[in-house]
């Protein structure tokens, strides 16, 4: 692929907004875009940064129109569409979208013409999930419009077309997350109310489609154990999806060699409502807080 062809190639110190830079930029220097409906893609965002630290990073959740798993397939696009134009104006060298029910309408929509390369969280989802299995069945929790899509079921076919997947679709999760309810008796009740279908089923290995759903790890765990039995595994797809990202890059030419990755955080809406809760998704070493700037992309 012709590297020259890349928007982010005419990308400045003032574009990028990344104003700690210093000294000649290069393509590389350009930041990875990360895209959610909300705080969850920070825990791709905080995957990737860990494994690539040296790489800079442009963030952007969209607060304002959270969640998106309830959304008609059109309006999901739509609103995609808007924050992968935000992000590509930051100067930006390829999109990650961190978000499963923008993944799962497929990514073909969001280019619009640019040669970024895009990564989405489903197939390295599914990939994990057929490693770590030991030939069980595959649960997949996920929004409304991820279920919808049967995008976990169709990826995992493609490799075993035989294999049993069940899929759950879990709408009142991202709201409780959001708001911090985490670890509280409700939530409990809610995803042991989700989960009772597998009672009785094989399954061993229950993939986390939505990246909102790792901050749910520990609650999920113990009801699995209830209702599943121990030997569930579950599958948060950030790490591979951090994996892809440097394969991706390697493969582009785009390896950041630089040390000391600068990142910067965008939501849609109410930065001070959600500050609290952002750092919860954010596991980096030596963060102390993830600092959120306010973008209007209504009017955008
Ligand atoms: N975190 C998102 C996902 O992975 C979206 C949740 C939502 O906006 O409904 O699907």
């Amino acid at each position: 692929m012709c590297r020259g062809c890349f928007q982010r190639i005419s990308w400045t110190n003032d574009t990028c907004g990344l104003s700690g830079m210093t000294g000649k930029i290069t393509a590389s220097d350009s930041a990875i875009g990360i895209f959610d409906s909300g705080l969850g893609g920070l825990t791709v965002a905080s995957a990737i940064a860990k494994r690539l630290p040296h790489e800079n990073i442009v963030y952007l959740g969209d607060t304002a129109r959270v969640p998106y798993g309830t959304r008609s397939p059109a309006t999901v696009v739509r609103y995609a569409r808007k924050n992968v134009s935000f992000l590509k104006q930051q100067g930006i060298k390829m999109v990650v979208v961190a978000c499963n029910t923008v993944s799962a309408q497929g990514l073909g929509g969001l280019a619009d013409g640019s040669l970024l390369p895009f990564l989405g969280v489903i197939r390295p989802g599914a990939t994990l999930a057929l490693d770590a299995s030991s030939g069980g069945d595959i649960a997949v929790l996920g929004t409304r419009a991820t279920i919808r899509s049967n995008a976990y079921e169709l990826a995992i076919h493609e490799v075993q077309p035989t294999r049993r997947v069940h899929q759950i679709a879990c709408p009142l999760f991202v709201p409780l997350i959001e708001e911090g309810w985490l670890e509280n008796d409700v939530t409990r009740q809610i995803a042991r109310t989700y989960l009772a279908p597998l009672a009785d089923s094989n399954v061993d290995t229950v993939v986390l489609g939505c990246t909102h759903y790792p901050l749910l790890a520990n609650i999920l765990r113990d009801v699995l154990d209830e209702v599943v039995g121990p030997r569930v595994q579950l599958i948060d797809s950030a790490t591979a999806v951090a994996k892809s990202t440097e394969t991706l890059l390697a493969a582009h030419g785009l390896v950041r060699a630089s040390h000391g990755g600068i990142r910067r955080f965008y939501v849609t809406d109410a930065p001070d409502r959600v500050a609290s809760v952002a750092g919860q998704f954010w596991s980096e070493d030596g963060l102390e807080s993830v600092k959120l700037e306010h973008i209007d992309l209504l009017d955008h």
